[in-house]
């Protein structure tokens, strides 16, 4: 027997006229009941003529019947004032601007798309097999390492359940919709978008899968990048869903490994190093953070979290350690114009260290001429 989870997951491709995101994703598909081969369902009508309630009833019927149904009766009705806000401000969540989603192949055409390997942007990934090593923290100051050397860059905050670059970077604004494409937010010369400028403060995230997927997408496809040479992605960490859709989505992409000098985390970082490796991106290198702690006073280097583990993960992959990170956070204050919690200064030894990294990055993927 089906489920009503097997039945909505059915429906994800199935899109309402309207809006332009999928029925289930709306919550138009409610009252489900199952008996036995028998299901019934209430559908709820963004647009009310016979075509579209026809296209409905073969389309959803056709899908269910699909996954092993053998009856269907539905019933329809129209939406009702607040139905039509809550779906308005789903669709806004997403960053879909309403009924751009019909358009879309055509908007696609019109602007460059990022993804299109034509359009020149170089992407890089940056990956860890865990949280809170400090990957989002380098993706950021990359980005910035590699703006401050005059490269126009993006930065796309793929992480969506633990988005936290806005407030890394300091960034209170939120993006603006310009002619029903969205005009990412830029700071210290980085165009940034996140999952985080379209949710409310603090509210979880909880969609699933499929919504997160044309959530990425729409970073790509509904913003408005303008000329890029590259853009970042800082990747949620570990293996799963969402990573391994970022790597079908952009198979040009090359990826950077972050870890802490520690063992453990050099072990499951080599594990996202070996999904980049099994879907063929090539691996620029690894970045060790957190990688000493050195006394201001005397210089001395303590490696309080043990020693060796980026070198040993850039062996494992076969590729270069491009940087051993300090630990210590920017010395930034709340009270400068452009304060930052996470980005370090040009002119501090972490951040001449990024600049390094940048430069390194710049060599491998433009030739030597560049830096
Ligand atoms: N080199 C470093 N020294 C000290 N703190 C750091 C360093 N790198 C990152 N951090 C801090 O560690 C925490 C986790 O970093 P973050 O970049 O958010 O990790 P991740 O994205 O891998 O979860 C943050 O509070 C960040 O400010
Ligand atoms: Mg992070």
């Amino acid at each position: 027997m089906v489920t009503k989870e097997q039945l909505l997951a059915s429906l994800s491709q199935l899109k309402d006229p309207e809006y332009g995101i999928s029925l289930a994703d709306l919550n138009f598909v409610r009252d489900v009941m199952i008996k036995g081969n028998h299901v019934s369902a209430t559908v709820l009508l963004s647009n009310e003529s016979d075509e579209n309630k026809q296209r409905l009833q073969q389309e959803i019927t056709a899908a269910f019947k699909k996954i092993g149904t053998e009856q269907v009766h539905l019933r329809f009705r129209p939406l009702s004032d607040f139905e039509r806000s809550e779906a308005a401000r789903k669709v806004q969540q997403t960053g879909v601007a309403a009924g751009s989603q019909a358009a879309a192949p055509g908007a696609a055409k019109a602007g460059v798309n990022v993804l299109d390997p034509q359009s020149g942007v170089k992407f890089i990934a940056v990956a860890s097999g865990k949280g809170g090593v400090g990957k989002s923290t380098v993706t950021v100051n990359l980005a910035v390492a590699l703006a401050r050397l005059g490269k126009k860059v993006g930065l796309v905050d793929a992480d969506i359940y633990g988005f936290s670059v806005p407030d890394m970077m300091g960034i209170e604004e939120r993006p603006q919709a310009v002619e029903n494409r969205i005009a990412p937010v830029e700071r210290f010369g980085v165009k940034v978008i996140s999952m985080g400028f379209f949710v409310e403060e603090n509210t979880p995230v909880i969609w699933r899968g499929p919504m997160l997927g044309k959530m990425l997408r729409n970073f790509f496809s509904e913003v408005d990048w303008g000329e890029l040479d590259y853009i970042l992605l800082d990747l949620p960490p570990g293996t799963g869903d969402v990573a391994l859709d970022v790597h079908q989505m952009i198979p040009h992409s090359k990826e950077i490994i972050v870890t802490t000098p520690h063992a453990t985390a050099a072990f499951v970082a080599a594990r996202a190093g070996a999904m980049a490796l099994h879907t063929n991106h090539e691996i620029l290198g690894v970045v060790e953070n957190m990688s000493y702690y050195a006394c201001s006073q005397c210089g001395n280097k303590d490696y309080v979290f043990g020693r060796g583990g980026g070198a040993k993960l850039a062996e494992e992959l076969h590729t270069s350690l491009l940087a051993q990170i300090p630990l210590g956070v920017p010395d930034n204050h709340v009270s400068e114009p452009d304060y930052s919690p996470s980005v370090y200064k040009a002119d501090t030894e972490t951040g001449q260290i990024y600049k390094d990294v940048a430069e390194q990055v710049i060599r491998q993927l433009e030739g030597t001429r560049q830096a």
